[in-house]
């Protein structure tokens, strides 16, 4: 069954100019863009996305980050797209991230990791609510996907 996750291209994939190349790797895989929109992030926003980090000690350099430069945050379509989209991730830190992930390829970095994505079904639903209006979020077929999709 087709599930949506939330992505953020961070201000640091902006800043080096990925986000091309991270959002091929995406479609690549067979994730269909569903929403996609280039902003700066405000300071409540930031703290509402990370909500959960609130009183870390990494929060502050967090909200910081996220709200440093432009973002680009979209919404993807697919065949288990939380854990797919997670897995291609790799781990946080971009030290550690193993090779063959976006993470593991680009960041050497725990807190400038480039792209953010949905741990859970529930966090995808929640910060799709958070990110995007019920229209900018487009249900479309893409043609030909039963070469993609089918068997899943
Ligand atoms: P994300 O939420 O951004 O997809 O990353 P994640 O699930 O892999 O990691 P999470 O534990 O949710 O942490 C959120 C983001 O906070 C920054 N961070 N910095 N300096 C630190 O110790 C530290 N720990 C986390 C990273 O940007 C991480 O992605
Ligand atoms: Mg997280």
């Amino acid at each position: 069954m087709p599930q949506k996750t939330l992505i953020i291209f961070k201000p640091d994939a902006v800043q080096r100019r990925l986000v091309g190349e991270i959002l091929a790797r995406f479609e690549s895989k067979g994730l269909r863009v569903a929403a996609l929109k280039l902003l700066q992030v405000d300071r409540s926003l930031g703290e509402k996305h990370y909500a959960e980090h609130v009183g870390k000690p990494f929060f502050e350099g967090l909200i910081s980050f996220i709200t440093g430069g432009p973002v680009v945050v979209g919404v993807l379509e697919g065949n288990e797209a939380v854990a797919v989209v997670r897995a291609m991730l790799g781990a946080t830190n971009g030290t550690a991230a193993a090779p063959g992930t976006i993470r593991g390829d680009y960041s050497i970095s725990k807190q400038n990791n480039l792209i953010h994505g949905s741990d859970s079904p529930e966090s995808a639903a929640r910060e799709i609510a958070l990110w995007f209006r019920p229209g900018e979020v487009v249900d479309y077929a893409i043609a030909g996907s039963q070469w993609v999709f089918d068997g899943a």
